[in-house]
C-alpha cells in the first residue's frame, strides 16, 4: 500500500476520495458537515430584506422579524412555492408576498389569509427550518439532527478578542469544491515555491533588532500535527542565529476553519505589539461553489509594511497582461491571494483525486484526508466527529505562531506549541529572551 490510501485499503480510499468532496443532505460528506455549525453571512447584511442562501446544497432564506430575531427557512414557501426571498418581513416571521402565509423562525405556519377561519390546515405545515444563533457579528446555523436541541455554537477566539480591531469581509464566491481551499492549506510547501514566500529587503530601520536571515527554504521543511480541532503545519527555519530556530504554524480547525498568523505578526521592533492574526471560513454553498468569509485581528501599533513578498518579475514573469496571453486570468502571478485561486480552481470544480500522485511534501494533505475519513466514519457510526462535543461550550482556541523559538525549548506538538492568544507565544527578540513572559 502506499501512503497515499488510508488503512483501510484502495477500494475504500476511493470511496472516501468519491465522498469528501460531498456537500448536499444524504451524502457522507454532506452528513458530517452537518454536525457542525456554519455562517450563513454576516450580522450586518441581514436587514429588513431576507436573503436569499444556499447552504449544503440546499435554497434556503435567512432574515430578520420585525423584533429583530435572525430566521433560515426553506426558500420555497410550503404553499405553491414562491420564493420567501420576495417574502415580507412582519412582527412575528416571515410573509409569502404570493397568498399571505406567514413563518415564525421555527417553520410553524402561524397564518393563512385566504383559508377559511376554521381552517386546520395552518397546524399541518412545517416549513423547513434551522436553528441559528448571531455572535461575533455573523449569523450561524446549525442544519444536522437534532435541530431542536443542537450542539452549542463553538465560538471561534478570534471573533472574540478585544486587544485589537476585528474585521469580518465576505463575498469571496469560488466555483470549485471546498477541499480544493482546505487542502491548500494544509499543503504549505506551495507558499515557497507558488507564492515565493521568502524573507527579503528587511527594512533598514528593522534591522538592529533582529537576523531574519533564513537558511533552507527548499525543500520547506514541515511538520504535521494532528490536534483535538483539526490540524496543524509547522515549518522550523534556520536562522542566522544557530540557537535560534524561525517557526510559523498554520492551523485548521475542522471543517471550515483556517487559520495563519500573519505575515506580519511578531516582527520587530515592538513584538508586543505587532501582530496580525489571520484567517476565515467557508460558507459551503454546493459541491461546487463556497464563499470565503475572512476574519482576522489587527492588534494595536502594527507594523503596516511587508517585506515578505512574492518572487520579482524578472524570476517568475510578470503581472502585467501580455497581448498573446489568451489564459483565463491572465497575469495572474505576484498576488498570493490570486495564485491561490488560480491553481485551486485549475484542480478542477471537483478534482479527480484517483488521478493523483502524491510526495513526501504532501503528507499534510494525507493527514487531512486521514482526519476526514475518521470524521466521516464517526457519523456513520452514529458518533460525533472531531471537534464536536455536545457537553463542551465555550471558545473554539485555534492557536498560531510566528516568531523566533530558542532550539532547546523548541517542542513540537498538539499540546506544547505557542498559543498566540492573549499575546502568550513563544517570542523572541534578538538575543532569544522571551518577549511575553
Ligand atoms: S405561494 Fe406562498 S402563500 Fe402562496
Ligand atoms: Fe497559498
Amino acid at each position: 500500500m502506499s501512503d497515499t490510501q488510508v488503512e483501510s485499503g484502495p477500494s475504500a480510499y476511493q470511496k472516501l476520495l468519491e465522498d469528501l468532496p460531498r456537500t448536499g443532505p444524504g451524502t457522507r460528506g454532506g452528513e458530517m458537515l452537518r454536525r457542525y455549525w456554519h455562517p450563513v453571512c454576516l450580522s450586518a447584511n441581514l436587514k429588513d430584506i431576507p436573503i436569499a442562501v444556499r447552504m449544503l446544497c440546499e435554497d434556503l432564506v435567512a432574515f430578520r422579524d420585525g423584533k429583530g430575531r435572525p430566521g433560515l427557512l426553506g426558500i420555497h414557501c410550503s404553499h405553491r412555492l414562491a420564493s420567501l426571498e420576495y417574502g415580507q418581513v412582519m412582527e412575528d416571521g416571515l410573509m409569502c408576498s404570493y397568498h399571505g402565509w406567514r413563518y415564525d423562525t421555527q417553520g410553524r405556519c402561524i397564518d393563512q389569509p385566504l383559508e377559511p377561519r376554521d381552517s386546520d390546515l395552518k397546524g399541518k405545515i412545517r416549513h423547513l427550518w434551522y436553528p441559528v444563533e448571531e455572535w461575533g457579528g455573523v449569523i450561524w446555523t446549525y442544519m444536522g439532527p437534532d435541530k431542536e436541541n443542537p450542539p452549542p455554537l463553538l465560538k471561534i477566539d478570534v471573533l472574540a478578542r478585544t486587544d485589537g480591531e476585528v474585521k469580518l469581509a465576505d463575498g469571496d464566491v469560488r466555483n470549485y469544491n471546498y477541499l480544493n481551499w482546505m487542502e491548500n492549506f494544509a499543503d504549505m510547501g506551495h507558499a515557497v515555491l507558488l507564492h515565493g514566500m521568502v524573507v527579503r529587503d528587511l527594512p533598514e530601520e528593522l534591522k538592529p533588532f533582529n537576523d531574519y536571515s533564513i537558511k533552507n527554504w527548499m525543500p520547506l521543511p514541515l511538520e504535521f500535527v494532528e490536534t483535538d480541532y483539526g490540524m496543524k503545519t509547522v515549518s522550523v527555519l534556520d536562522t542566522g542565529d544557530p540557537k535560534v530556530k524561525f517557526v510559523n504554524t498554520w492551523s485548521i480547525a475542522m471543517p471550515t476553519h483556517w487559520r495563519f498568523s500573519g505575515i506580519r505578526s511578531g516582527f520587530p521592533p515592538d513584538f508586543t505589539d505587532e501582530r496580525q492574526e489571520g484567517g476565515g471560513m467557508i460558507r459551503i454553498i454546493d459541491d461546487t461553489h463556497f464563499e470565503l468569509i475572512r476574519y482576522s485581528l489587527l492588534r494595536k501599533g502594527n507594523f503596516r509594511g511587508s517585506f515578505v513578498v512574492g518572487l520579482p518579475p524578472d524570476k517568475k514573469g510578470t503581472v502585467d497582461k501580455k497581448a498573446h496571453d489568451k489564459r483565463r486570468y491572465s497575469g495572474w502571478e505576484g498576488v498570493p491571494a490570486l495564485e491561490d485561486l488560480v491553481l485551486q480552481e485549475s484542480q478542477g470544480d471537483i478534482p479527480d483525486r484517483r488521478l493523483e500522485h502524491l510526495g513526501t511534501s504532501d503528507r499534510g494533505v494525507i493527514m487531512m484526508r486521514r482526519i476526514w475519513h475518521k470524521a466521516l466514519e464517526d457519523v456513520a457510526d452514529g458518533k460525533n466527529p472531531k471537534g464536536v462535543d455536545r457537553r463542551q461550550k465555550g471558545m473554539l482556541e485555534v492557536d498560531t505562531f510566528h516568531g523566533h523559538v530558542k532550539v532547546n525549548e523548541l517542542k513540537i506538538g498538539a499540546e506544547n506549541m505557542p498559543s498566540s492568544t492573549e499575546g502568550r507565544g513563544l517570542i523572541r527578540d534578538k538575543n532569544g529572551n522571551l518577549v511575553f513572559a
